[in-house]
Formats: C-alpha cells, sequence, structure tokens
C-alpha cells in the first residue's frame, strides 16, 4: 500500500541546510571552500580563548568533517556586507608563522599534520602577499533571520507554541493555515509534513493512482517525480523549452495519452509557469492540475499569486523562500472537498480521534514549524523584494559577460528569485573557479532526473530523448541570491565570474 510504503520508506538523506539548504540543496560540506573555518575568526576575538591546542583540534576536526559539524546555516554570521574576510593571521597564524619561516624542524612539522592544519594552510597565503579573500556564502537562514531581528520574533514564536501544550493540529496550524491562504489570495491551505509529500497528497486527493500518467518537467528536483510514483502512478518527462528552464507547455500534447491523468507544473527556480496555457491543455483532455510550488511563495502570474490555483503544493524547506525550522509543507486550494480530502489524508484519514475514513497517512505541519511560519510569512513580500534587487543587479552586470546566459523573466510574471540560474558551458571549471575565489555556488541539479539510479531502469531519455534536461544538467549554476545580500557582495560575485570568463583567462 502506498501508505505503508510512506511509511516505511527511508528517509531522504540531505546535505544540511540550505542544503540542502537544501538545499539545495545538495550542498558541498563549505570547509574546503574556505580558507579557514569562521569558527576560528569567532574564538580569536574571544576575550578568553580556549586553549590554543583544544580549539586547533575543534577546528580541524571541523574542517576535516569529524565530531559535531556545524551546517552551513550555523555559520558564524558575517558583517553586514556579506563578505568574510579570511586572513592568514585568523586563527592558524601560528601555524603560518612556523610554515613562513620555511626549515621547520621536524616536531613543528609533526604538530602540524597532528593538529589536521597542513592542507588548511596550503589554501592561507603567504605573508608577503597576504591578502583577504572575499567569500561570498551560497545561502545562510541565520543571516536571513538576523535582517530586522526576525530571529527575536522566531524565538517568542516558538516558545509560544512549545508552551501551549499543542503540538500538532493546534491553534498555529489552524492561524497559518488561514494566514497562508490569504496570502495565496486562495481558500484553503492544508499543512502537510514536506513538500514532498504536499505533492503526493494533491494528487491522491485528485485520485491519481496506479495506472495512471502524470506529466512532469524533465528538469525539476527530483521529488516532483517521486510524489508521483509514491502514488504508484508513472512520471512521464515533459522537457523544458529550447533556452528556458520551465516546462514547455507547446510539448504537452505529444506527451499526453488515454493513461494520463494529471499534469504538474513546476515553478522552477522561483519563475511561474504559463498557467494559461497549462490550464487550456489540462481542460481540453480532463487533466488535474497540481502545481509544484515549492521554489515559488509570492511569485505572481498574470497579477494572480502562485497559489491562487486549484491544488498547490508548497515546501517549507528551511532554504525556501519561506522556510520552517525543519521540513513542513502545505497544499493550497479553492476547492473545499479537496481540502476536506487532504485533512483527512494527513491525519491518518481520520478527521479527528478514530474516526478513520480511509487509509491515509500521517503528514503534518506540526505547531513548532507553523509558529515560525507565522513570523517568516509577515516578511516574505520584503524578502522577495530584496531577492529580486539582487537579481536585477546581476542581469545588469552580468549582460556584457561572455559564456554566460542569465535568466529571462517573462513579461507577465513576477519572479520569487528562490535561485538565480545562469547558464555556463564549462560550467564545473566555472564553479571550481568562483570557489577559489570565495565565491559559494550550487547545481540545481547537476543530474537529470531520468538519468539518476532512481529512475534510470525506467528507460526515460534512453535513446537520447531528453537532451534539454541533460544539458541543464551539465551548465546550471545558482548564484548566491539571499535577500541579505549587500550591492558589493553582488559585485563580488559579478567581477569573480567576470574574471573567471575573461577570453584571456
Ligand atoms: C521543485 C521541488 N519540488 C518538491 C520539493 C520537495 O519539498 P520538500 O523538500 O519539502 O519535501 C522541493 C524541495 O526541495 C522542490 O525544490
Amino acid at each position: 500500500m502506498p501508505t505503508h510504503r510512506a511509511r516505511t520508506a527511508p528517509r531522504r538523506t540531505r546535505q544540511p541546510v540550505d542544503r540542502r539548504i537544501g538545499v539545495d540543496h545538495r550542498v558541498p560540506h563549505p570547509a574546503h571552500l574556505l580558507p579557514a573555518p569562521h569558527a576560528y575568526r569567532h574564538r580569536a576575538r574571544r576575550p578568553r580563548a580556549p586553549r590554543a591546542g583544544t580549539a586547533l583540534r575543534r577546528g580541524s576536526r571541523q574542517l576535516h568533517g569529524q565530531g559535531r559539524r556545524r551546517p552551513p546555516a550555523e555559520r558564524v554570521p558575517a558583517g553586514r556586507s556579506g563578505h568574510r574576510p579570511v586572513r592568514g593571521s585568523d586563527g592558524v597564524a601560528r601555524h603560518h608563522r612556523l610554515l613562513g619561516r620555511q626549515r621547520l624542524p621536524g616536531p613543528r612539522i609533526r604538530a602540524l599534520r597532528r593538529d589536521g592544519l597542513l592542507p588548511r594552510l596550503r589554501g592561507v597565503p603567504g605573508r608577503r602577499q597576504e591578502a583577504a579573500v572575499s567569500c561570498v556564502p551560497f545561502f545562510e537562514v541565520r543571516r536571513l533571520h538576523a535582517l530586522d531581528d526576525v530571529q527575536g520574533e522566531i524565538d517568542a514564536a516558538v516558545l509560544r507554541a512549545t508552551r501551549s501544550g499543542w503540538y500538532t493540529l493546534g491553534p498555529e496550524l489552524d492561524a497559518f493555515e488561514a494566514e497562508f491562504a490569504a496570502y495565496c489570495e486562495n481558500a484553503h491551505c492544508v499543512g502537510t509534513g514536506n513538500g514532498l509529500s504536499a505533492l503526493e497528497l494533491a494528487l491522491r486527493a485528485h485520485g491519481v493512482g496506479p495506472g495512471d500518467d502524470v506529466l512532469v518537467p524533465s528538469h525539476t528536483f527530483i521529488a516532483t517525480w517521486l510524489a508521483v510514483s509514491a502514488t504508484g502512478a508513472r512520471p512521464v518527462p515533459v522537457e523544458p523549452a529550447e533556452d528556458g528552464f520551465l516546462l514547455d507547455t507547446e510539448q504537452l500534447g505529444s506527451a499526453v495519452t488515454a493513461r494520463t491523468r494529471a499534469v504538474i507544473p513546476v515553478h522552477l527556480y522561483g519563475h511561474p509557469v504559463d498557467l494559461d496555457a497549462v490550464g487550456r491543455f489540462a481542460a481540453r483532455h480532463g487533466l488535474a492540475v497540481v502545481e509544484d510550488a515549492a521554489q515559488a511563495h509570492g511569485a505572481r502570474h498574470r497579477g494572480r499569486r502562485v497559489g491562487s490555483g486549484n491544488a498547490v503544493a508548497f515546501s517549507f524547506y528551511p532554504g525556501k523562500n519561506l522556510g520552517a525550522l525543519g521540513d513542513g509543507g502545505a497544499v493550497v486550494t479553492d476547492d473545499p472537498a479537496l481540502a476536506d480530502r487532504l485533512r483527512l489524508h494527513r491525519n491518518y484519514g481520520a478527521q479527528q480521534g478514530y474516526d478513520h475514513r480511509m487509509q491515509g497517512t500521517n503528514s503534518r505541519l506540526d505547531e513548532v514549524q507553523a509558529a515560525a511560519l507565522r513570523v517568516k510569512l509577515r516578511h516574505l513580500d520584503d524578502w522577495n523584494a530584496r531577492r529580486d534587487r539582487v537579481a536585477s543587479r546581476y542581469t545588469a552586470a552580468l549582460a556584457g559577460v561572455p559564456g554566460i546566459v542569465t535568466p529571462d523573466v517573462a513579461p507577465w510574471a513576477e519572479h520569487a528569485w528562490h535561485q538565480y540560474v545562469v547558464r555556463i558551458t564549462d560550467r564545473d571549471a566555472v564553479q571550481a573557479r568562483l570557489s577559489a575565489a570565495g565565491v559559494e555556488t550550487r547545481v540545481h541539479y547537476p543530474v537529470a532526473v531520468h538519468r539518476t539510479p532512481a529512475y534510470a531502469e525506467e528507460g526515460f531519455g534512453a535513446d537520447g530523448g531528453l537532451p534539454r534536461a541533460e544539458r541543464l544538467a551539465a551548465e546550471v549554476l545558482s548564484l548566491p541570491v539571499g535577500p541579505y545580500l549587500s550591492d558589493e557582495a553582488v559585485d563580488t560575485v559579478t567581477e569573480a565570474l567576470g574574471a573567471v570568463l575573461a577570453p584571456s583567462s
């Protein structure tokens, strides 16, 4: 049974926030990106530093991924500029001076090895050429929460929730559902445990199940496909438009069959799909439209909010434009009957108590997450406006840079800029050089879904039939786009990109 599968399926392991925050999601450990850990700078400024050996060992453990690892979301915040000046004097200064003397006696080399610092010291500029390395992190939730002391508001809300005695299906969830439905200019919102589950439940509420086909974009995060598979239906990929990222509505017609039951437009990176075209197609073929808005909180489509449709699934993973303090999701709908089915489904098939009317699952947005989301929802429009300014600055600065394709925005769309994604032919080399220059980037996503081991055996694109998804997997690069990024930080990114892509470099 799908329900059984949902309960016993192993949890996805994620990279830490922003990923995987996310993440994507799927974030390499940051240690190799930075010459020195932030923890060092932090400690170095404390009036009473811990014993040097202890601190150094702890630091090197962090760098080598042992012991208590701090996810990127917990990094020590940098100044408002978004830069992280990292110097040879940061924490590793003593060892660096030893190295600087070159003729290191054996015991000193051994000390460096013991502390695990040698590999790091190679990344620290020598004293003569020592210069600050500007680092722009990809995304950090803590820096987002630091804006306008949102963290203080979250703390108060979380305290209220934890002391209320209600932990699931309580007043915070009721309030958040009402507020988020209103934000989406829609009637109902049903909170779920995560975005994948929101998609699955929305498909099930529309009766999608074994024997059905569901049209999905070939270029998306794997969760879109997994939601379809979890219902027992089959995802059928549709390619993006030439030079675009989103499902090509022109190609939907050639993918539809008698088995097709639904279509999932994914508002990838925060840009809405042309819902008018999808709606016309779906009406013609009698299909349900379940929108994947996991990356598009606050986006608008011809003036209407993404979320104002019939079944719109959101994720509140911490790295999203509206992110919880852990997992969370929701389905927003204009259909009261659909909302009722979703509420039953997320709670073991019961409205309340032991009145189980269907074989449901357990997928609820808990009270603590709902309380935090209520706070963050109040800031969402401001944060999206800041993202928009960052994106405009990128687009203006990168316009003349050869070898890079910047993202387009349809004239009828308001982009939520969950990601600012460019295309570069030699992506991996460029990403490595940006990383060396202290600019963190991500790839969303490096392997086309049909090429992942999870779906490779289904045979999609075996004959080279999904070339656009494969090309995007090879070319896309996401630049930092956090709402807290200063102009200076954005310029650091564009200047680094310009230098890397300059014809002579
Ligand atoms: C496009 C898309 N769909 C679905 C999901 C699934 O959401 P969640 O991670 O909350 O399960 C995500 C999350 O990363 C996503 O980016």
